[in-house]
């Protein structure tokens, strides 16, 4: 069977450097690894499940693909599109319902976080968004998908939607996709509490550095990104404890593909006064072309639509015939 990666991220906000080492670049490793197919949208229907702009989701849908392609993923190698264009991805969904049960949803930590204290308002959109995921994944029959831990959860349920309906219909028929863990994929934190994931929502932009970022606001938000009065140690280990410390090696790592250890060795006994500087130096040197082909891409929309027309026509191509099949396994009139 064909090994298939599905994953996407949703058209909000700004991408940041957590979201390319955490994903972005692996999935770029996954495409030019060529053991797989890969898939990756953009699940603008997710978007709207939280409060959104309508008069910003079709650029921001725009900004996400090329942030994919200026990240590396290759619109022939690989299959870029929006989730939206794709209507597989919603029929599925309704038919995915039909045998996801409530209490899974309502245990759903995601769900639980952004609903908030006021369950009976959250939308039905927000509460099965997990169901939506699953089709996602499903209607193209994925068997990989590269995610972080705080999706993990609603990947596990994807995998029981799978039991229920092989059992029910037809044994075998979707495979249960597995998440894929890279080991290099670093988890990054905001530059302001190493406690805190960086994440595109935290209410101050110090906190992250976005891809469309310039080298001078790189360096202003590295200088000032919160750090403590000691030196450098020599082991990795030892910033255990320095959480913001951590974060800034483990950034240089990721960027220089080097480990902690391999980091230090260069700049142990070094202050942040020093150290800083480096840091800036590679994340410009690593970011600035980033940038600057996002930002040539989205100069021309055109050309970022014509792509994202075209992944959605082999997207397409693939769903079609599954929602097809499904459809007649459970008895539809066609
Ligand atoms: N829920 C995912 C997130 O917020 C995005 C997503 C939607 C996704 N559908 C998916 C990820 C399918 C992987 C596969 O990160």
């Amino acid at each position: 069977m064909t090994k298939r990666i599905l994953s996407g991220m949703q058209p909000t906000n700004q991408l940041h450097l957590g979201n390319y080492l955490g994903a972005l670049r692996n999935w770029v490793k996954l495409q030019d690894q060529g053991d797989f197919e890969t898939l990756f949208c953009v699940v603008d229907l997710h978007a709207i499940t939280t409060p959104y702009d309508k008069d910003k989701l079709k650029q921001s849908t725009r900004e996400i693909a090329a942030a994919y392609i200026a990240a590396g993923v290759d619109p022939e190698k690989s299959v870029l599109f929006a989730q939206s264009s794709v209507p597989a991805h919603s029929q599925l969904m309704w038919l995915l319902a039909t045998m996801t049960q409530m209490g899974k949803l309502s245990r759903m930590t995601q769900f639980k976080d952004k609903a908030g204290k006021n369950k009976e308002k959250a939308g039905l959109g927000l509460y099965s968004y997990p169901v939506l995921m699953a089709a996602d994944i499903l209607i193209y029959k994925a068997t990989h998908v590269p995610v972080g831990d705080d999706q993990r959860q609603h990947l596990e349920l994807a995998r029981e939607i799978v039991g229920t309906f092989n059992h029910r219909y037809g044994e075998n028929y979707f495979p249960e996709p597995e998440s894929v863990v890279l080991a290099e994929g670093a988890r990054i934190m905001s530059l302001r509490d190493g406690a805190e994931k960086m994440s595109k929502s935290a209410q101050s932009d110090m906190t992250r550095i976005n891809l469309t970022d310039d080298a001078d606001l790189i360096a202003k938000k590295i200088k000032k990104a919160k750090t403590d009065a000691e030196v450098l140690p020599e082991k990795f280990a030892d910033l255990d404890t320095r959480l913001e410390a951590k974060n800034l090696v483990t950034i240089y790592g990721a960027l220089t593909d080097k480990t902690g250890d391999e980091v230090l060795s260069m700049f142990a006994g070094k202050t942040f006064s020093e150290f800083k500087p480096a840091l800036v130096d590679v994340a410009v040197d690593h970011l600035s072309p980033i940038s600057l082909r996002m930002n040539e891409l989205l100069s021309d929309t055109d050309q970022i639509d014509a792509y994202l027309r075209r992944g959605a026509e082999r997207a397409n191509a693939i769903a079609q015939p599954h929602i097809d099949e499904v459809m007649n396994m459970m008895g539809f009139w066609r």
